[in-house]
């Protein structure tokens, strides 16, 4: 084998080598939401505390596996109180107050109703819609 070739060869396997070493690690993937309806009982089980688990929320009686936004809604995200409930309330009146994660919706002004539907719009865009949440 020329000189040549061996260097060649031996760039070669040292860049492979690099490569393997720099690639980056596959990321397992994201627990999936079985597709169905659920209880708002049953709800509270994919709020983000089991990383094992989906994390599923409801907006107008409609459930979302929120996974992929895990860093919002995840136990370290800024809206991880959404995670496991209806957050219809909290959404039309742009709170993230606990007692407002409830699906009542009897005394929004226009202007609320307004912004829940901005919001499912961003969810069903965002978001796999799995199915209803059972009242
Ligand atoms: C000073 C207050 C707030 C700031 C600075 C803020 C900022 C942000 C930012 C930067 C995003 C990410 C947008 C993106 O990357 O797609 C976001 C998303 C979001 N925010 Fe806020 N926010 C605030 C308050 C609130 C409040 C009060 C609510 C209550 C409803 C809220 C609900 C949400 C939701 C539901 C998302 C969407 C997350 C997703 O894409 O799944 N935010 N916010």
């Amino acid at each position: 084998m020329s000189l040549a070739k061996r260097l060649a060869d031996g760039i070669e396997q040292g860049i492979r080598s690099l490569l393997g070493i720099v690639k980056p690690e596959a990321p397992p993937p994201l627990p999936k939401a079985e597709r169905r309806d659920y209880t708002l009982e049953e709800l509270k089980s994919y709020d983000g505390s089991d990383p094992h688990k989906p994390i599923l929320l409801a907006v107008q009686g409609r459930v979302f596996d929120v996974t992929r936004g895990r860093a919002f809604y995840g136990p370290e995200g800024m809206y991880g109180v959404f995670a496991g409930k209806d957050c219809t309330r909290a959404l039309a009146k742009f709170s993230t107050d606990p007692a407002d994660c409830t699906g009542d919706i009897s005394d929004l002004t226009p202007a609320e109703l307004e912004k829940l539907e901005d919001w499912l719009d961003t969810f069903s865009t965002k978001y796999d819609e799995v199915g209803a949440l059972i009242r």
